[in-house]
């Protein structure tokens, strides 16, 4: 019988992250480089296969699916794939079926993800201000993303925003990001960047440590510690003043990997077992080698075994190679 995915420190995988596309329509400058080379569309696994991967992780106790990117919403026919796997939703097996949005094209497709079980949306949005934004994401224009989460809110998904916290970009920009998302209603969850790939800056320029954050946040407002917890790496405090909910993911501050319960899966088919490590497998092969999933299921319990501890993300002047080579677009964070 298929059991549990649990590696050799005793952390059960209860959380897979998919990345349906290495292809985005922004090119933040945290995540991607200016000039990216992107997947042939022959490596990529067809819709039909995404399904059967992400069912077999279903089946070993998987209880939430995140898809992502780059992009989620640029991959052709992305529909498909949630109405797929909503299926999941209605047996029960599956909690939760959700998606990480940069949110241009949320507007569009709101109403099918509200459709397909989808009750909550991350869409990241790192500044309020259109020509700041233009330039993160080297030319996304905020004002459709603000008609998606619009769109998404009008059709019940409940929203959650993500901010990398950029020293260059939004460092005095945070507090006034968490009262307009708090005022919509909306959760808010700061990001620490992370050394993936080279982005043609340096890291420890963009790099704004999440305690310098909320130690400026707390001159200002009363932050309570919360035991909300969504599955995700975020820890969370409630905002007296704004009555939201504050989420701070710090992987480089406040090392958040012994609770990890996630693994991610490429649109090619390759399995990352740590966010912020280069060890991967192929379940390409096996998926293709039979249409059984017992080869499948196999290779998914010896790369599950290889889990590493954590991650090794290191932000200083000296050092200058990232961590892991790929870009965070590859494995959606
Ligand atoms: P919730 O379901 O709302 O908790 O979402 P989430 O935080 O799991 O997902 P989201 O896609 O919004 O990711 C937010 C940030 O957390 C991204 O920058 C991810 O790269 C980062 N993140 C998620 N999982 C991990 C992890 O295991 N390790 C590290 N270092 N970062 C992670
Ligand atoms: N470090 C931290 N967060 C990143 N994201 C993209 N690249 C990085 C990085 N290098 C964020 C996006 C999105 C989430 C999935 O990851 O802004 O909100
Ligand atoms: Fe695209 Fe998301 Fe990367 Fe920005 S962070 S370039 S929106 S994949």
């Amino acid at each position: 019988a298929l059991g549990p995915l649990m590696d050799t420190f005793g952390r059960h995988v209860t959380y897979l992250r998919v990345s349906v596309t290495d292809r985005c329509d922004f090119r933040c400058v945290y995540c991607m480089s200016e000039h990216m080379t992107f997947l042939p569309k022959q490596d990529l696994l067809t819709l039909e296969e995404l399904d059967r991967l992400c069912s077999a992780f279903v089946a070993r106790g998987v209880r939430k699916l995140r898809l992502t990117g780059g992009e989620p919403l640029v991959r052709r026919d992305v529909m498909t794939l949630f109405r797929a796997l909503s299926r999941h939703l209605e047996t029960g097996r599956l909690e939760e079926l959700t998606l990480t949005t940069n949110g241009s094209q949320l507007a569009r497709y709101a109403a099918d993800l509200a459709a397909c079980g989808v009750k909550r949306v991350n869409v990241s949005v790192d500044t309020l201000d259109p020509d700041k934004f233009r330039t993160v994401t080297r030319w996304g224009d905020l004002g459709k993303v603000m008609e998606g989460i619009a769109a998404a809110k009008a059709a019940g998904i409940k929203i959650k925003l993500n901010a990398v916290a950029l020293r260059d970009v939004n460092a005095g920009e945070i507090a006034g990001l968490m009262e307009w998302a708090h005022g919509e209603g909306h959760d808010l969850s700061l990001i620490e960047v992370m050394p993936l790939g080279e982005v043609g800056a340096e890291r420890v320029d963009q790099y704004l440590p999440l305690s310098e954050v909320r130690a400026g946040l707390e001159a200002r407002f009363t932050l309570i510690d919360s035991a909300h917890r969504t599955g995700g790496p975020a820890r969370y405090v409630e905002v007296k003043e704004t009555g939201g909910r504050l989420g701070f993911i710090t992987p480089l501050t406040h090392n958040f990997c012994e609770g990890c319960n996630r693994v991610r899966v490429t649109c090619t088919g390759t399995l990352f077992m740590c966010l912020g490590q280069e060890d991967a497998a192929d379940l390409r092969t096996p998926l293709r080698a039979s249409p059984d999933d017992a080869v499948l299921q196999a290779a998914i319990d010896a790369a599950i075994v290889r889990k590493p501890k954590g991650h090794d993300f290191v932000i200083d002047r000296t050092t200058r190679i990232p961590a892991v080579s790929r870009h965070m677009s590859t494995t959606g964070g």
